[in-house]
């Protein structure tokens, strides 16, 4: 039986990747080996005091809840560890009904938009960029406004860019600093400005800080929660993810406004049931020791980095050093015209290295390609060593 989808699933944009999945099989096919650096999903393993936390609690024979569904029993002492942690390293104070843990942001985002979005109504999301964002509007029946990351303002949301009527409609902005895919950085008086925009048009800023734990070079990014009063007017969403190499394990939290929070506590509530226990307790773990664990962590990221960039710059590519998050966003050589869905076919064809051509995130990604970080060394040195070997 042939079943019709849902609309909601016909309205979705085509998969990202699915195109240069097939182009990637295609390669394959003839014999090509691929060399992949194109997804955002770290090598490294979890830091082993975190796994230690989670095998010693997954069979602690005193937990008599171990088992059980983790939102009838969740573990107190992690909302508590990361209001500490905000409390620490921004000196954020957050109250109980300000945070709520989630199965990572990509699911709490989605679950966001079902949360606070009705159909119609419109959200305004930074391209290029993550996704999901538009992902979650389209599944609550909502429409996006698209906002342009251009180089010329360093990759921040103009806010006098967003028209009037837009202003008027819209519920939520996004906002993604440190980026993807474009490794912008944001400082507060930025985050002050955005929230004076929330204020004044009465928008929620819904900031996602998926990468604002991996930073190099001494640089902290700082949190939106940091401005005065911006826990009335924004929620920041926190991952585990890239901060700890902790992707699979699907732990994060939002904090901030306390009825956005209550409202997607209740989405969850209805969908998800928690997670288990002993993640829980690790995750507690991995926050608590954020200071220890971090420095090894961001090391091999910015090791990669400077291999990445300094080789690219020798190969003919004008690119910025990033302060943070684990990508290199390259504009395509000139040859290309700008075209970068032509450039990641031929480099997959001539050479077999996959990279994410920047139109995959929309208009305004159109021209630049991203690579990962998220690949061992060699793997990385292959592909440039490749790359370098194509008439650019
Ligand atoms: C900008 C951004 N937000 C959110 C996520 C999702 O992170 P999580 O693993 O917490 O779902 C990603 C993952 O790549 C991302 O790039």
């Amino acid at each position: 039986m042939d079943l019709p989808r849902s609309d909601r699933l016909n309205k979705l944009p085509p998969y990202l990747f699915a195109d240069l999945r097939r182009k990637m099989k295609a390669a394959r096919d003839k014999g090509v080996k691929v060399v992949r650096i194109d997804i955002g999903d770290p090598d490294q393993p979890a830091p082993d005091s975190v796994v230690e936390e989670l095998c010693r609690t997954v069979v602690d024979p005193a937990d008599l809840d171990r088992h059980r569904y983790g939102c009838d029993r969740p573990v107190e002492a992690l909302p508590a560890a990361a209001r500490d942690f905000y409390s620490r390293r921004y000196g954020v104070d957050l109250a109980e009904d300000q945070l709520v843990t989630t199965m990572g942001s990509k699911d709490a985002i989605v679950k966001f938009c079902l949360a606070l979005m009705n159909p119609g109504d419109v959200a305004i999301a930074p391209v290029p960029g993550y996704p999901t964002y538009n992902i979650g509007h389209v599944f609550a029946g909502g429409e996006t406004f698209e906002v342009p990351l251009l180089k010329a303002n360093d990759y921040l949301v103009d806010f006098d860019a967003i028209p009037a009527d837009v202003r008027r409609k819209a519920k939520i902005l996004w906002l993604n600093y440190p980026n993807n895919p474009t490794a912008a950085t944001a400082d507060l008086s930025f985050f002050e400005r955005a929230v004076e925009f929330a204020r004044q048009n009465d928008i929620l800023i819904a900031h996602d800080a998926a990468y604002t734990l991996n930073t190099f070079d001494g640089y902290e990014a700082p949190s939106i929660l940091q401005v005065d009063g911006a826990a009335e007017v924004a929620v920041e969403f926190f991952s585990l993810s890239k901060a700890f190499n902790m992707t699979g394990w699907r732990m994060g939290f939002v904090a901030g406004n306390a009825s956005a929070v209550a409202a997607l506590n209740t989405v969850k509530e209805n969908i998800d049931n928690g997670s288990l226990r002993a993640i829980q307790f690790a995750a507690t773990a991995a926050l608590n020791q954020a200071e220890e664990l971090l420095p090894a962590i961001n090391a091999v990221y910015q090791r990669r980095r400077d291999l990445v960039v300094d080789a690219l710059r020798a190969n003919g590519f004008e690119i910025d050093k990033p302060k943070a998050t684990i990508y290199i966003w390259a504009p395509v050589p000139p040859r290309f015209d700008g075209d970068s869905g032509a450039f990641a076919t031929e480099l997959l064809d001539k050479t077999g290295v996959m990279v994410t051509p920047g139109r995959g995130y929309g208009q305004w990604g159109e021209g630049y390609f991203r690579i990962s970080l998220s690949y061992p060394d060699d793997v990385l040195t292959d592909a440039l060593d490749r790359i370098a070997g194509l008439s650019l």
